[in-house]
């Protein structure tokens, strides 16, 4: 039995212009805690404004980088899940597949997707208070990063000034061009497909919507309901490691 509900086949097989939207559930397989899922969510376990702002990182450097390195070694020992590969399938099998991604662990790329639009930014590119590129710290393979363990971020070796982790944070604006690209993708897609999001977190939120509102189908994919389900054509409740691998196989080679 398939996992699909009636039509979710043929109407993704009739795709053409795709546009593939990602939360922090396409990483939940994976062993990646998501943000808002009771209990197991990050923001039910961690004060996302003692963490995720601006504000913080200036009071406390060390509790913010430690934490951000914590959930970065969580990901680099994490595996990409198939829901990542299916999505790498269906970039191959529709050339021109778009990937706009809130998440900020580089699971896509490790799966095979070219060039994920990070709308919240990576662990993996951090940079320092003026905005200068700078290197994730070496891998340390044995660390055994506890999830409260204090570090103090590195120093940017151009200008001195403290290196922070390479993410958007709560009040700060998202990379111009990575939300313009995402714009451009959702206006111009026939399908948009959302998945593993809780669609309350603006303006990343409005992607479906656009896309909708542009004439697009937009397809979800979310074992529970969200505030997306006003927008989608068709609804999908289960989980991106099930549904995406049958999605992927209807596109045929
Ligand atoms: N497959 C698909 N969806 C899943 C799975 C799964 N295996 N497990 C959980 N989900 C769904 C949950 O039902 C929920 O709707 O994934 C969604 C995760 O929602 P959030 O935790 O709110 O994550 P997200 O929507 O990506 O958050 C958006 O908020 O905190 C900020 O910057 C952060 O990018 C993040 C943004």
């Amino acid at each position: 039995d398939s996992v699909l509900p009636p039509g979710a086949a043929d109407t993704f097989a009739r795709a053409r212009r795709v546009v593939v939207f990602t939360g922090a559930g396409m990483s939940a397989e994976s062993g990646v805690p998501t943000f808002r899922d009771d209990l197991t969510g990050l923001w039910a376990r961690f004060d996302a404004h003692r963490l995720a702002t601006p504000e913080a990182f200036d009071d406390d450097p060390d509790l913010v980088w430690g934490w951000y390195e914590w959930r970065r070694a969580r990901v680099r020992k994490a595996q990409p899940n198939a829901g990542h590969a299916a999505v790498a399938a269906i970039e191959a099998a529709r050339p021109g597949t778009v990937v706009v991604t809130q998440n900020v662990d580089d699971l896509h790329e490790r799966a095979g997707s070219r060039a994920p639009i990070h709308l919240h930014g990576s662990l993996f590119a951090p940079r320092c208070l003026a905005g200068h590129p700078a290197d994730p710290p070496p891998d340390d393979a044995d660390a055994d990063l506890d999830d409260g363990r204090r570090m103090s971020p590195p120093r940017c070796t151009r200008c001195g000034a403290l290196v922070r982790p390479g993410v958007v944070w709560f009040g700060e604006a998202l990379p111009e061009a990575a939300l313009a690209a995402a714009y451009e993708a959702a206006t111009t897609c026939d399908v948009l497909l959302t998945v593993g999001t809780s669609g309350v977190v603006y303006p990343a939120a409005e992607i479906p919507r656009v896309a909708a509102r542009a004439g697009a189908t937009v397809i979800q994919i979310n074992p529970e309901p969200t505030p997306l389900d006003a927008v989608c054509a068709i609804n999908i409740r289960a989980s991106a490691a099930q549904a995406l691998p049958a999605l992927a196989i209807t596109l045929g080679d």
